[in-house]
């Protein structure tokens, strides 16, 4: 058996059958993908130049389009419980520098971040809350949904997020009137990139979809306007919006439940313990392992690999933070849950070997 990278669910000939208007209190608009409801923010807010405190440990995407905006970054450390901003990171450094404009927090991995105390910090301090809610679309805290805080909050669309398709964001805010935003279009572009996400994962286990995905991928690279100014004013087509809906609607039946079911049906070990949310209701979606010493991590590897399972280490961390004397990126691993269940089968056999061996 083998575990290839992560193949989202193929949605396209679902049914809808949710209001996404009901779900969502606050003004909302959709835009190409994550980052370009950064970018949209970073203008409209104003933030070249001034400090935004971001977590060390998130997607570099984020910090792609903060400098692009000559964001000024500081970043906070991470609580290693979940690798959401810590907290007390974010107070102490909120008590050293009296010039920050803004903080941008995320939930990793689906797993709601402390958004609630964090809200009160940022209103008190009279700070901008941006809210970065890519993989974590449907979470809740108290029972509301994880969009709703913040002056602004966004999710994407974009393969390897909670809900995994092919483009675009939805970006909530009350300071925006959306009603002002004027967009244009370019259907060709959501087409192509659909072919590519088809070609490239859907189909991924088939080395010649992926030849041919990567002559698709040449032509957008090179045929189509990539810059992150232009797709923040690329408007959603509705077929693109009306595939997202589909997605939402899987969520919303818990039909992607068994992804946290899988991640909760592991045993504590002494090797690795297993991400999972510490507060909230999560949508988890991905295995990601943090190690307690760097030697089983690579032991595992090697293990994984003679096993033909797939794996990416974590995201880069941009402080200097560390577990007993290692960088915290150098003890995560990521591991995509398979849609099918002989596979996760499969994985958990492998998981529970290599445990059992060592
Ligand atoms: C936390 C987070 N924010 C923002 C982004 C950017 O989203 P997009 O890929 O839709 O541009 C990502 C992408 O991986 C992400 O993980």
């Amino acid at each position: 058996m083998k575990i290839s990278k992560y193949r989202p669910e193929f949605v396209l000939f679902d049914n809808i059958n949710i209001d996404f208007n009901k779900k969502n209190h606050k003004n909302y608009n959709y835009f190409s993908s994550g980052k370009s409801c950064i970018d949209y923010l970073c203008k409209f807010y104003k933030l070249q130049n001034k400090k935004i405190v971001i977590p060390s440990y998130i997607c570099t995407d984020v910090i792609e389009v903060l400098r692009y905006n000559k964001c000024k970054i500081i970043f906070a450390d991470v609580d290693i419980k979940d690798l959401n901003i810590s907290t007390k990171s974010l107070k102490n450094i909120l008590n050293t520098n009296h010039d920050i404009f803004a903080v941008l927090v995320a939930s990793l991995y689906g797993n709601p971040c402390d958004i609630i105390n964090i809200s009160d910090i940022c209103k008190k301090r009279n700070l901008l809350l941006i809210n970065d809610c890519c993989q974590s679309f449907g979470a809740k805290i108290n029972d509301i949904y994880i969009t709703n805080f913040g002056n602004a909050s966004f999710f994407s669309f974009s393969p390897g997020k909670n809900l995994s398709g092919f483009a675009g964001g939805y970006l909530f805010s009350n300071d925006i009137n959306f009603k002002l935003i004027h967009k244009f279009n370019n259907n060709s572009y959501f087409i192509l990139t659909f072919i590519i996400f088809i070609l490239n994962r859907i189909l991924i286990d088939k080395l010649y979809t992926f030849k041919i995905g990567f002559i698709f991928s040449f032509i957008k690279k090179k045929f189509f306007n990539n810059e992150i100014d232009y797709l923040s004013n690329l408007n959603l087509p509705n077929w693109v919006k009306n595939y997202n809906l589909k997605l939402i609607n899987r969520q919303e039946t818990g039909k992607f439940n068994y992804k946290n079911d899988y991640i909760l049906s592991f045993p504590s070990n002494k090797y690795f313990k297993i991400i999972k949310s510490i507060r909230g209701e999560n949508v988890s979606f991905r295995l990601i392992l943090f190690f307690y010493k760097i030697e089983h991590k690579k032991n595992f590897t090697d293990y994984l690999q003679s096993k033909s399972i797939y794996y990416s280490t974590g995201y880069k961390s941009f402080s200097n933070q560390k577990i007993d004397g290692i960088r915290i990126d150098n003890l995560i691993l990521n591991i995509p849950i398979d849609k099918n269940i002989k596979l996760r089968n499969y994985l958990s056999k492998c998981i529970l070997e290599w445990l059992d061996v060592n």
